[in-house]
């Protein structure tokens, strides 16, 4: 598939069929991602990929928990929900990323906190290049034939899901992404046009 068809073609899916999905593709996924730029080729991510009934029912039944207990609100009983769908999906890919510190970091901590701070936590160059990985990722499932939900809302347990998962620091869960064969392909949500987001000067 042509790359502009593929990134033009890709949706969120969030309702999938049950077949399984051999580790050979999600291999091939997560190569398609391991060529993504990364800030100094610090290739700062790793994936986990459950396929394990009982390991997503638990992940499900954490964010479940945490979702009722800070919203106030019964637990969504079998329903699939904004934070939960993830255990739905035959897979979920669990995108673990760690911390990446350049030596202009390194000088800046000393000599400027100000521009470290902005530049360690605003411009965040680790996790922009996580954020490469894991688009490299979708759109590489897409192009053979898989749909993707890519997740922040389950990391509402964010504690919780990296202790099941054996996530030690200085690593963290910073995503996950359902992945499965769409069941459902919803109507695309529109985008702005490219002149409204592009200026030339
Ligand atoms: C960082 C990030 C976090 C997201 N978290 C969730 C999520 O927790 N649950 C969900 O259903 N969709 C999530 N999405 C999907 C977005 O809602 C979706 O990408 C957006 O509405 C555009 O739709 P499209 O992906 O179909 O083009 C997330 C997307 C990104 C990039």
């Amino acid at each position: 598939m042509d790359i502009f068809e593929t990134m033009k073609g890709r949706q969120s899916i969030r309702k999938f069929r049950k077949d399984p999905i051999p580790k050979e593709h999600i291999l091939r996924m997560a190569e398609a991602a391991s060529w993504a730029p990364t800030a100094g080729n610090s290739q700062n991510f790793r994936f986990i990929a459950v396929q394990d009934r009982e390991t997503l029912a638990r992940m499900r039944g954490i964010v479940d928990e945490i979702v009722s207990r800070v919203t106030r609100s019964e637990t969504p009983g079998d329903k699939a929900t904004y934070h939960n769908l993830f255990a739905f999906a035959p897979a979920a890919i669990c995108v673990v990323g760690a911390p990446y510190e350049s030596a202009t970091d390194r000088t800046l901590r000393d000599k400027d906190p100000e521009r470290y701070k902005a530049r360690r936590f605003q411009v965040n160059p680790g996790l922009q290049g996580i954020s490469a990985g894991i688009t490299q990722f979708i759109l590489a499932a897409c192009a053979l034939g898989y749909g993707t939900c890519w997740m922040t809302g389950p990391l509402i347990a964010k504690q919780e899901l990296e202790s099941a998962l054996s996530v030690r620091y200085p690593e963290e869960l910073l995503a996950i992404i359902a992945l499965g064969k769409p069941d459902a392909a919803p109507p695309k949500p529109p985008r702005k046009p490219a002149s409204e987001i592009t200026t030339f000067r």
